[in-house]
């Protein structure tokens, strides 16, 4: 019964980033030659979600009986290791790459094996607001935020009416590294039935298998039935692609990072 449009969409960095990735290697001591002998490694956990910028720890174990030369190759930045008979347990630190591969590579009497885990950044939003609508002129203008969401480039916001979708805006051009608010505004006209069916924001993190979904409470267009610019409104209640207006705000604060550096 509606509409349209000038959505917009206005994406911040939330927190500055603390650190850049660096790469790291740990070697253990070396292993000396012998006969080849079966061995099994394990990386546990196999998978893991952490927020951006936190931190894990993943434990490299193996059945090689002999001395052993254990290492973690991964992009993600080391921090401390424990050992032990049989396994070596590995600190990765500052986690941003929303998805990272871990392998641990183990030498055992001359033959080498290896295992692999996958480490997932991953912030469900902190908050998703749909504002109540606000008349101006002769349309509804309806601002959902976001905020503290990431990774963004995985964000789909979408606004329902009557649990109908009426707007979605994917975020995949938006691949920074840092938690982000994201602004969703939408300007729309309105006809008498769209002033009983609740308004809702919704956001959708799709990580590659994992769903994380939020959503606003609901906010109705009731409460503006009565005004006279409203009613003139729904008897122009004609669907209308308008325009797209897409403003976007990205404050990536690497430059913070080099101020503070100094
Ligand atoms: C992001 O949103 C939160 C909550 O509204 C706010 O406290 C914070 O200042 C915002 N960050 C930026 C960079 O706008
Ligand atoms: C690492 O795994 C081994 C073998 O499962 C276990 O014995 C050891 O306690 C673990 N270390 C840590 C720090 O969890
Ligand atoms: C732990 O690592 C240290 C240094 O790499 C090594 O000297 C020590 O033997 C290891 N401990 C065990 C129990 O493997
Ligand atoms: C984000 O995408 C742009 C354009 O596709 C690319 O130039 C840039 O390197 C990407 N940045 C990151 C952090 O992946």
């Amino acid at each position: 019964m509606a509409s349209v449009l000038f959505p917009s969409l206005l994406l911040v960095a939330a927190y500055p980033r603390s650190g850049s990735p660096q790469h790291e290697r740990m070697q253990s001591p070396s292993a000396p030659s012998g006969t080849s002998t079966p061995f099994l490694v394990r990386l546990n956990p196999e998978l893991e979600a952490v927020p951006p910028g936190g931190s894990v720890w993943l434990n490299c174990s193996h059945s090689c009986p002999l001395p052993v030369r254990t290492s973690l190759r991964t992009q993600l930045r080391q921090g401390k290791t424990l050992n032990g008979s049989g396994w070596v347990s590995y600190q990765l630190l500052d986690v941003r790459a929303w998805d990272s591969k871990v392998r641990c590579v183990v030498t055992c009497a001359g033959e080498t094996r290896e295992a692999t885990a996958r480490i997932t950044a991953y912030k469900r939003p902190r908050s998703v607001i749909l504002e109540p609508p606000v008349l101006e002129g002769h349309k509804y203008t309806l601002r959902c935020y976001v905020t503290h969401v990431f990774p963004v480039a995985y964000l789909v916001v979408s606004l329902r009416r009557g649990g109908r979708v009426v707007y979605f805006e994917s975020l995949e051009r938006f691949n920074g590294s840092d938690l982000a608010n994201v602004t969703l505004t939408y300007v729309m006209k309105a006809g008498p039935n769209d002033l009983r069916q609740p308004l809702t924001c919704h956001a959708r993190l799709n990580l590659d298998g994992l769903v994380v979904r939020s959503s606003s409470a609901p906010v109705m267009l009731q409460v503006l039935a009565l005004s006279p610019a409203s009613k003139a409104l729904a008897s122009a209640s004609i669907a209308a692609l308008v325009g797209i207006l897409l403003a976007v705000g990205t404050v990536y604060v690497r430059r913070c990072l080099a101020v503070q550096t100094q």
